[in-house]
């Protein structure tokens, strides 16, 4: 059941300039499950950013927590703020992952901050006996914040584009030497990555969820901005069909990031 709360920034924890995980304080269980997020905004923020900004959940429970990546405004004035800084949040919203497929190994593919929905998936599988692969990805060794958390729980494999750390390449290149008919992959990051990581496990008729991250305005259904274009034709709402949905139902072949005539656009 969703909430829309006032709540403390608890501590924030940096690594490096551009990836943060911040930690707010909350009076009760906030019920998140993996894969889903909330709405974050500052409470004290003024006028602008006008809108809150999505973003999936780290950990849920009475100490709910974020991983942002500094890309803009929204984002940068949340990498600035101090403990004690309120904070509007709105969640948990959007459709969790999916449960792993029994007699298959969990296959967690990771871009960048699109880490954090699978950090939070991968400590669930430990809890319930599973020792999923992660594949995780990015452009240097700078781009992998949370590796240490995904290895306390997943076998891991690294990847950056540069070389500066594990193999050099992409997640995709790793993951087409492992596919195999017995795994069940879980994906989140960027977009071109996740098309390519579903295009590889739809060639192969290996089942695959992804975690849209569509920019979004409202997060539960209301203003129509996040549609994502779907297989069969016509569009999904990342928002409420998703943030987590079969890999088979999202059309990748279009700009999913395209504005759709009419949508709104976010502030
Ligand atoms: C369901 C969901 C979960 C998300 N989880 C996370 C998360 O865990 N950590 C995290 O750091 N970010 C996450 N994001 C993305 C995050 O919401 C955006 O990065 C954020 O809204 C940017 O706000 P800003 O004010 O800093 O940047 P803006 O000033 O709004 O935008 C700066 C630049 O980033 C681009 N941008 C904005 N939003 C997105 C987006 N969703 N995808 C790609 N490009 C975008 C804009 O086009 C612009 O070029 C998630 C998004 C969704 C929809
Ligand atoms: S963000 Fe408003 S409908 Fe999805």
């Amino acid at each position: 059941m969703k909430r829309l709360e006032v709540l403390p920034l608890l501590r924030r924890e940096s690594m490096g300039d551009a990836y943060h995980v911040l930690t707010f304080e909350a009076a009760v269980d906030t019920g998140a499950s993996a894969g889903q997020f909330v709405m974050v905004r500052g409470a004290e923020w003024g006028d602008a950013p006008l809108l809150p900004r999505p973003m999936s959940y780290l950990s849920g429970g009475r100490t709910p927590s974020i991983l942002i990546k500094v890309v803009g405004e929204g984002t940068l004035r949340m990498a600035r703020a101090e403990p004690g800084e309120p904070f509007t949040l709105l969640g948990p919203l959007g459709r969790p992952w999916r449960g792993a497929h029994p007699g298959r190994r969990p296959v967690l593919v990771a871009g960048g901050v699109g880490v954090a929905p699978l950090v939070f998936l991968a400590r669930d599988m430990a809890k319930s006996g599973l020792r999923p692969l992660a594949i995780y990805g990015g452009r240097t060794a700078r781009d992998l914040p949370l590796d240490d958390e995904l290895a306390e729980s997943c076998e891991l494999v690294v990847t950056t584009e540069d070389g500066s750390r594990g193999r050099r390449g992409r997640v995709t290149d790793e993951l087409l030497e492992r596919l195999s008919a017995d795994i069940d992959v879980f994906t989140c990051g960027p977009d071109r990555m996740m098309a390519k990581v579903a295009e590889l496990c739809r060639e192969r008729d290996v089942p695959c969820a992804v975690s849209l991250e569509t920019p979004m305005a409202c997060g539960y259904g209301v203003c129509l901005g996040c549609a994502v274009p779907r297989e069969e034709g016509g569009y999904l709402y990342a928002c409420v069909d998703g943030p987590c949905i079969d890999a088979r139902q999202v059309s990748f072949s279009s700009d999913s990031h395209a504005p759709v005539k009419g949508a709104p656009r976010v502030l």
